[in-house]
């Protein structure tokens, strides 16, 4: 009865939602354990678009139980908006648990991710103003609101006290903002406890169970590697664990319990938000890849940073996931160019690092090192095995396997659910 984990192995929008919608039908239980509304998945089934945010993908498949386990922050507005909107499209949502010890995104939270970012002026992060990072920082301060905390109402208002006091003032004097009442904020919460009540549960109980069972079940990962806040490249980061780890600390379900861990990665780079990002083009190749990729962010819209496939990264994100495989997406999109770099290594101020520097000023000098693979003209959309592939299309492929050290088990040629090239089984027992 395996546990997978499925991750995003650069600084998002690698196709996860994709990969997650694909196994659905295999799995009874797919479950978001970090992050929140700052995530934007899109599943593409028929001529069918959808973009998730705080649910879990494996919403879509008929048969999973959504969870929403104690690592993520929920933004209780959002969840309705977007339950009601599945449902109006003919969603069944009646099987979503949300974990009663998941951290809850109040306004005061959206409010100051806003104006903290306007404040940090050029060293902004360039969040997505979801109020994502403010409400982990209440959950490590020890003053966050959790949805277990909506259904009494006398707890409920210490808290919301607790957390303003401080706020208050930083907001009132340091922010020049109007300071936030407690009442309303009570009153705002309470007003959510009777809709949410019946689907919060003891998820991680329920997990634990459920694989007592037998049953199979998808940690699917918000964000990425990359933008985890030990492992990415911080402080340009979101605030949880993105990678497997966040998976067991997010979920209540133990290590041992793992059976394997997906990373998603695309056959080139992209980013959203400010940082580094050795691979960045700011060419007519880095437009080609914008254009033709559709790299316009889910949340927010904004245009993604583009840039060439880095393997220093892949590598990196191997070894910090402890990745079993490897899902490569969106190869169809580099379909069309005389020659494919491929960055192998970096320069940083002549030196040169096969692996991730250690340290924040080394990767914003690092130069990417490059190879230039061989590229394709035929469309490949149409590709179901790896042999239909055209020949530097394999090449490619093996290449980027090669370079990042994990077996790749699925090769992706296009949106749709159907448009992948199956290579090894996903889901697997631990080897
Ligand atoms: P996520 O956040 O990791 O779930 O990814 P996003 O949904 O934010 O961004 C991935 C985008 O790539 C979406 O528009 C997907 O529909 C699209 N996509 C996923 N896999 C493929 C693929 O193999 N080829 C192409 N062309 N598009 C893909
Ligand atoms: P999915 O799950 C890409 C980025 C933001 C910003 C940084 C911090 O769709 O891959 P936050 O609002 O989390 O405090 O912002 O992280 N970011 C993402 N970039 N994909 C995402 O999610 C992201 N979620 C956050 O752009 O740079
Ligand atoms: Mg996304």
């Amino acid at each position: 009865m395996p546990a997978v984990v499925l991750v995003g192995a650069q600084w998002g929008d690698e196709g996860k939602g994709k990969a997650t919608d694909l196994l659905g039908d295999r799995v009874d239980y797919v479950v978001k354990f970090n992050g929140g509304n700052n995530a934007g998945h899109t599943v593409v089934i028929g001529d069918e678009k959808y973009a998730l945010h705080l649910l879990p993908s494996g919403i879509l498949s008929p048969g999973v139980t959504p969870v929403i386990a104690n690592g993520v922050v929920v933004d209780i507005d959002v969840l309705f908006e977007e339950l009601d909107a599945l449902e109006a499209r003919g969603v069944d949502t009646s099987k979503l648990m949300v974990s009663s010890g998941a951290h809850v995104i109040a306004s005061y939270h959206r409010t100051v991710d806003k104006v903290t970012e306007r404040f940090l002026g050029k060293r902004r992060i360039g969040t997505t103003g979801r109020g994502i990072g403010p409400a982990y920082a209440d959950k490590i301060n020890r003053v966050g609101i959790r949805v277990a905390d909506l259904f009494d109402p006398k707890i409920l208002r210490e808290k919301v006290e607790g957390a303003l006091d401080q706020k208050n003032h930083l907001l009132v004097k340091v922010y020049n903002r109007r300071a936030v009442e407690v009442d309303e904020v009570v009153d705002e919460l309470l007003g959510h406890a009777e809709r949410l009540k019946p689907m919060v549960a003891d998820t991680g109980l329920a997990l634990n169970q459920a694989l007592d069972a037998g049953h199979n079940v998808l940690f699917e990962g918000g964000q990425a590697t990359m933008l985890d806040v030990d492992h990415g490249t911080y402080p340009f980061v979101t605030s949880s664990n993105a990678t497997a780890g966040g998976a067991v600390t997010g979920s209540g379900v133990g290590p041992t319990r793992i059976d394997s861990i997906i990373g998603v990665i695309k056959a080139y780079t992209t980013r959203v938000g400010e940082g580094p990002f050795p691979t960045e083009l700011f060419d007519a190749d880095g437009e080609y890849l914008l254009k033709t990729g559709g790299e316009y962010g889910v949340t927010t819209g904004r245009a993604r940073r583009c840039g060439w496939y880095d393997a220093v990264i892949a590598r990196y994100s191997a070894r910090v996931n402890g990745l079993t495989d490897l899902v490569v997406t969106k190869l169809d999109v580099l379909t069309g160019m005389e020659k494919v770099p491929v960055c192998v290594a970096y320069d940083v101020d002549g030196v040169r690092y096969d692996e991730m520097p250690d340290d924040q000023s080394a990767f914003h000098h690092a130069k990417p090192i490059y190879e230039e693979l061989p590229g394709w003209w035929e469309d490949i959309s149409q590709c179901r095995s790896f042999d239909e592939l055209p020949a530097n299309a394999q090449a490619y492929v093996r290449a980027l396997e090669e370079m990042s050290g994990c077996r790749i088990s699925a090769v992706g040629v296009g949106p749709r659910r159907d448009e992948i090239i199956p290579i090894h089984d996903l889901i697997h027992a631990r080897a």
